[in-house]
């Protein structure tokens, strides 16, 4: 059996142990997949015993992808611009290799998935903080026509965008600068998270608009719900990208990929 894990702090509440376990089954992969607390003090240590003890790959998740980013001896470009990462495993020297799979996870979801289709669309996300941070590269490697960062701290926003240049049209604002619609609306602030909305416009919102939150909730999320009173075409929450980054982590490991459809269903009808 080779051994996987998720390593965060708290644990108990992820959903990945259930995710990869159903993934192994469908592929008749033969892997066991657990989770570990590490100590906050402690990830580092947790992380080299976990691979001296031979296992062959892990996810991280909060709080420590920044560190799992720093402890990674090889970054991919995607992984190097994200600040953080969420999988990890071994190369052939037996180094550990940092990859962040979130934003080909919300990329796949919304295209794959959903069949939102991103190329020439503009794009607003929320939040200018690690988790839009990691998305960001995959996004525009998806050539929208534009990308608007809006953040509380208006400079954080204004980082990010300078962060990527190069990369594909990024502009940066606050909240209340917000003075047109998009077609697509992504909430990555951990606003919701204490059941918080940042002060929206109701104009950015139009029929057709898509709105993407990142978190996921059982109950529709206080984001999706505000979007759903403006009268946006879809509202879509961040199960599926959950489960497509996990896709995504699998694909790496083992060089298999899954059929998602399934496991999302599974994982709907479980809440
Ligand atoms: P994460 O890893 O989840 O991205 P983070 O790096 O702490 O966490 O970033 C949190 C993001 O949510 C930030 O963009 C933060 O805005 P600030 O940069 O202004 O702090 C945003 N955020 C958190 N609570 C918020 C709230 N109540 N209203 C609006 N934005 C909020």
């Amino acid at each position: 059996m080779d051994l996987y894990a998720v390593v965060g702090n708290p644990i108990h509440h992820s959903k990945s142990p259930k995710i990869h376990g159903e993934f192994a089954v469908q592929t008749n992969e033969a892997l066991e997949y657990s989770a570990i607390q590490a100590p906050l003090d402690g990830f580092n240590e947790t992380v080299q015993s976990f691979f001296k003890n031979g296992g062959k790959g892990l996810n991280i998740t909060v709080p420590f992808k920044e560190q799992a980013w720093k402890l990674s001896v090889e970054l991919s470009e995607r992984a190097r611009l994200a600040g953080a990462v969420n999988t990890l495993y071994l190369n052939d020297k037996g180094e550990i290799v940092g990859e962040n799979t979130d934003g080909v996870g919300l990329v796949r979801d919304l295209t794959l998935n959903h069949k939102v289709e991103l190329k020439g669309k503009r794009i607003l996300i929320l939040g200018a903080g690690g988790a839009v941070r990691g998305v960001l590269l995959p996004l525009l490697e998806e050539q929208p026509e534009s990308i608007t960062i809006a953040n509380r701290t208006v400079s954080k926003a204004e980082q990010l965008a300078e962060l990527f240049t190069g990369h594909g049209v990024l502009k940066a604002c606050g909240f209340t600068d917000l003075n047109e619609s998009f077609d697509i609306i992504i909430n990555g602030t951990s606003a919701s998270l204490q059941g918080d909305l940042p002060p929206l416009p109701e104009l950015i919102v139009t029929g057709s608009t898509v709105a993407y939150d990142m978190m996921y909730s059982p109950e529709t999320t206080i984001f999706n719900g505000w979007a759903e009173k403006q009268g946006a075409a879809m509202r879509l929450d961040g199960l599926g990208m959950l489960v497509e980054q996990a896709a995504e982590s699998f694909f790496i490991w083992r060089d298999v990929r899954v059929n998602t459809a399934p496991v999302l269903n599974a994982m709907r009808t479980f809440d």
